[in-house]
């Protein structure tokens, strides 16, 4: 493709490239959300559905964060579990709770009755969304970011109806039920890539996708039978687009290469490995991304900056750090803080 002949302006799409910039750029996971008064308010008035459903609502929650910081990527407002209710799986938000899965997959016979339409037929408000979204940043020169989950974190939510300690149905699925596994992963990769694409297409500069639960309930041999084929493929899939790709996950330190190697220019670290150690695994013609344990930003200042401060030392200057956090926001970390943040990465030297 033409563009990627020319070099990126922004600094968030130079450092997926592993170009120089003159400062790190930094944006932060959950960016939009309940941290800030500006999303209480809102969600006060509307439900998370809705705010997703309305590309009015989910530009106006995107944008918040990028209006109060000085952050060098917006993240598109929305959630990973949506694409599953154009499967056929009824999804709530309930509060105090969580995501609810009302009908989650019991048998083999659920594996097939899955439906995988494309995204324009249950999350054109979200493609909307990111293209009034895109139209507002151009000017500014900030890229937007589309995402999705990875098939294993998504079969998770299908097959447990929520959040998991021990995925212990999804790994009776997995483990027991081997042809229907791959059926699931196979339809969740379809749905994903899809979805994915058409983000890229109406306008999202880079793709995240977040393999978040897989590290935590996968071992390696696991992740490479069960969870790293349809990984690849998704990964595979998403090259066409020519955007930079974000492959992110939590707990995968003890196998981080095998991780990095089903794809992504750009690989998103949790905060339980030391930033540098994982660049060497993963290697270092790649951009990383990572890795402030997000609890710090609810410490004192200057063990919040002790912090800040080893991320960028282990990141030691190279090419390719995007500074973000190991997981995302928590909803009571302070306003100012992460103002403070975002100033102060782009005011250090990485690895000075
Ligand atoms: O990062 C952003 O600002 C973009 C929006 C975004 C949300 N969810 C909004 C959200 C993104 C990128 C996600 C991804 C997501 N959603 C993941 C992967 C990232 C990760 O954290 O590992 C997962 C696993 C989900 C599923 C999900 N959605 C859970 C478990 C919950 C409940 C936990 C919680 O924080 O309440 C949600 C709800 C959710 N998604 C909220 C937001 C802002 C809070 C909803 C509210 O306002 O009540």
């Amino acid at each position: 493709m033409a563009e990627e002949l020319i070099e990126p302006q922004s600094r968030f799409l130079r450092a997926c490239r592993r170009l120089p910039v003159d400062a790190t750029p930094i944006w932060l996971m959950r960016q939009a959300g309940r941290y800030m008064p500006e999303y209480r308010a809102l969600r006060e008035k509307h439900s998370m559905l809705d705010l997703i459903g309305s590309p009015e609502l989910a530009a106006e929650v995107t944008l918040q964060p990028i209006e109060a910081f000085d952050l060098d990527a917006a993240i598109i407002f929305a959630d990973i579990l949506p694409p599953l209710i154009g499967m056929g799986l009824e999804l709530e938000f309930v509060k105090g709770v969580g995501p609810v899965i009302h009908n989650p997959i019991k048998t083999t016979h659920d594996v097939d009755m899955l439906a995988a339409p494309p995204a324009e037929v249950h999350l054109s408000a979200t493609l909307k969304a990111i293209e009034m979204v895109v139209r507002e940043l151009e000017p500014k020169g900030i890229p937007l970011i589309g995402f999705a989950g990875a098939p294993f974190t998504l079969a998770s939510y299908a097959v447990e109806g929520g959040g998991s300690k021990d995925y212990a149905r999804t790994k009776a699925l997995m483990y027991s039920e081997p042809a229907a596994w791959k059926r699931l992963m196979d339809k969740l990769v379809t749905v994903q890539a899809d979805y994915l694409v058409k983000q890229a297409q109406a306008g999202a500069a880079v793709l995240q996708v977040f393999d978040s639960w897989a590290g935590l309930a996968l071992g390696r041999e696991a992740y490479l039978r069960y969870a790293a084929p349809y990984n690849r493929k998704l990964f595979a899939m998403l090259a066409g687009t020519g955007v930079p790709v974000i492959n992110f996950s939590t707990g995968t330190f003890p196998y981080l290469e095998d991780v990095a190697a089903c794809g992504g220019d750009v690989i998103g670290v949790d905060f339980r490995m030391p930033l540098g150690a994982a660049w060497e695994k993963i290697g270092f013609d790649r951009a990383i991304q990572g890795n402030l344990d997000p609890m710090t930003l609810l410490a004192p200042r200057r063990e919040l900056q002790y912090h800040v401060d080893r991320v960028l030392a282990e990141a030691a200057g190279r090419p390719g750090h995007i500074f973000n956090l190991g997981h995302g926001l928590f909803k009571t970390t302070p306003v100012e803080i992460v103002r403070w943040l975002a100033d102060y990465v782009h005011e250090r030297i990485s690895g000075q």
